[in-house]
C-alpha cells in the first residue's frame, strides 16, 4: 500500500517541478518585462519627423540594431538567437504601445543583452531610431 503512495508523491512532485520551471518563459510578458521609469514617458523628440530622420533611423538600425532585432524588427535577428533572452519584437502591443519617450529611455540605457546606445549615438541619432521604429508599426 505504500509503494503506490510514494510514485503518487513523485509525480505530484514532478508536475510541479515542470510547472515551476515554466513559468521563467512567461516572466518576459509579465512582472519581470523590463520597464522605463514613468518619468522617461514626459521625454518627447525635440526634432521633426521627416523624411531624412526616418531615413538616417533606418540606416542606424540595419547598422546596429538589425542583428538582433531582425531587418523588419521582429526581434528575429541572426544574433539574436544565441541569446538566453530574446530581443524584442517591435511589432509586439507590448513594445508599440510604450511611449516614444519609454523607447528612447530603454535604447539609451540598455538591459541584459540590449547594449545601452546613451554614449555610442547623439540625442538626435536616438531619437531617429526611435522615429524609425515608430514606422515600423506606422500601419498596424
Ligand atoms: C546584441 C543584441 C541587441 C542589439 C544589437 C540591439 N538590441 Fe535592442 N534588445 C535586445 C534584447 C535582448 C532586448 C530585450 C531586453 C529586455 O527585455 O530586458 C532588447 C530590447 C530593446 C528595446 C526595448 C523593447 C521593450 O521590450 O520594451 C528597445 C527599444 C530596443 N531594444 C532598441 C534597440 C535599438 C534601437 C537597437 C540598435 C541601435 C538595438 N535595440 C540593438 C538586444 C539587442
Amino acid at each position: 500500500m505504500i509503494k503506490p503512495k510514494i510514485s503518487f508523491s513523485c509525480i505530484l512532485v514532478g508536475i510541479a517541478c515542470i510547472a515551476i520551471s515554466a513559468i521563467p518563459q512567461y516572466s518576459h510578458y509579465t512582472q519581470d518585462r523590463w520597464k522605463a521609469p514613468s518619468w522617461a514617458d514626459t521625454l518627447k523628440t525635440p526634432f521633426h519627423r521627416e523624411p531624412l530622420t526616418l531615413a538616417n533611423g533606418e540606416e542606424l538600425f540595419g547598422l546596429y540594431c538589425a542583428s538582433c532585432h531582425g531587418d523588419t524588427g521582429y526581434g528575429d535577428g541572426a544574433a539574436g538567437g544565441a541569446l538566453g533572452q530574446k530581443p524584442a519584437n517591435f511589432h509586439d502591443t507590448l513594445v508599440s504601445k510604450q511611449s516614444d519617450g519609454a523607447l528612447y529611455w530603454k535604447l539609451s540605457t540598455g538591459n541584459g543583452n540590449m547594449p545601452p546606445f546613451q554614449d555610442v549615438f547623439t540625442a538626435e541619432q536616438r531619437w531617429q531610431l526611435v522615429a524609425y521604429l515608430r514606422k515600423l508599426t506606422d500601419s498596424e
